[in-house]
């Protein structure tokens, strides 16, 4: 069976206000419609799985009920708990393990579940065309976006030889990836032209994973797999594991590494400029709620209160937030400082 799962567990902070450590960034609605980004990544993958029950969630325990809260229809027991988030090196694995207890010969794809993603038929091919890849090869399939500037916060993967070809995409051996570069480093990628960006999207056999976690990350493996076979183990050993991302644990280690790079839009959705591009809006100003602006161009205003107005004269280029607790006014070409401002807020309360 195809298995997806999908890692909700993080706690994005280039959101704030919006995004707080009650409530991160897939938890959110951010275009004010229907669907919050978890709620969009359930739906996305409906279709995929063979059942809508064979999709799991990966989160931490102060996530559980906002988890289970926007997606009802999702069994009990598809539900992993990590006791305490220990990155996705440590989640991945715990699903892969438990996945690997009734499915053992299951194919898995892991999902982030903070991004916009869209052409979804176009999404759906490159996940069967990965899937196929993955198990004939027994490699870990990663998705590549086609870099557009030297981002600092993404994996770079670089492409070596064709192995396979699909009647839309194309499979690729992996030279290397690198996560998270220096700008520098990512300048010097971007211009040999055979890189792409890690989406953060992966697809491989559940056996070639736990191979994987066995060769590159073996005390992480023994630990959590000797802890699963004991009652109330998992709770102790969690907060011990090494916290790490998959992408440092496995992907920048492993040799078994493929890339199939994917025509389907995405958007990582990092900081507040992204509203622009996810209402794709012809006005002037992007606002979610109500907004009076004269003079006002290039704004992004965002209230959460139904009937809260937000009035503007005379600004260019700012972001105004508010929230029932916090109104943030921050340039747009700063908003890469609110994180700053958020470890400042978080060291004097
Ligand atoms: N269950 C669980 N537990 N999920 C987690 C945890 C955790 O401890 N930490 C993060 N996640 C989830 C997040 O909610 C998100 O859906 C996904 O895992 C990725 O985590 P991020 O923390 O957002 O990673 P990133 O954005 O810095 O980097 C990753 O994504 C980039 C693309 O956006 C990497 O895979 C990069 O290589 C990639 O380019
Ligand atoms: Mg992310």
């Amino acid at each position: 069976p195809f298995i997806p799962v999908i890692l909700a567990g993080g706690s994005g902070e280039r959101f704030w206000p919006l995004s707080r450590k009650a409530r991160p960034k897939q938890f959110l609605t951010l275009d004010g419609g229907q669907h919050s980004l978890l709620q969009a990544t359930a739906k996305r993958l409906e279709g995929l799985a063979t059942e809508m029950d064979c999709v799991f969630v990966v989160t931490s325990n102060d996530y559980r009920s906002l988890v289970l809260e926007q997606l009802p229809d999702l069994p009990l027991e598809n539900l992993l708990v990590e006791p305490q988030a220990r990155d996705t090196a440590p989640a991945v694995l715990y699903a892969a393990l438990t996945v690997a207890q009734h499915h053992p010969d299951a194919v898995m794809g892991i999902f982030t579940s903070d991004h916009r993603i869209g052409n979804e038929r176009a999404f759906h091919q490159v996940i069967r065309d990965a899937a196929r890849l993955a198990a004939e090869t027994a490699s870990i399939v990663t998705l590549g976006i086609t870099p557009t500037y030297p981002a600092t916060g993404y994996g770079y993967i670089e492409r070596a030889e064709q192995v396979m070809a699909f009647e839309e995409n194309v499979g690729y051996r992996v030279a290397r990836f690198t996560e998270k570069p220096d700008a520098q480093t990512a300048e010097a990628f971007l211009g040999t032209g055979r890189f792409s960006w890690n989406s953060g999207i992966f697809v491989c056999t559940v056996q070639t994973l736990l191979e994987e976690y066995r060769t590159h990350q073996p005390e992480l493996y023994a630990t959590l797999s000797e802890a699963m076979k004991v009652r109330g183990k998992v709770r102790e050993v969690f907060p011990t594991l090494k916290k790490i991302s998959i992408d440092y644990a496995i992907l920048e280690k492993s040799s078994r590494v493929m890339v199939i790079p994917a025509e389907f839009d995405w958007d990582d959705l990092g900081d507040w400029n992204a509203l622009e591009r996810l209402l794709r809006s012809e006005s002037q100003n992007v606002s979610v709620g109500r907004h009076v602006g004269l003079d006002t161009e290039g704004a992004i205003l965002y209230t959460t209160g139904g009937d809260d107005l937000i009035v503007t004269i005379g600004l260019e280029d700012v972001v105004v937030v508010r929230t029932s607790e916090v109104t943030l006014v921050v340039r747009k070409d700063r908003t890469q400082d609110i994180k700053k401002v958020v470890q400042q807020i978080k060291a004097h309360p």
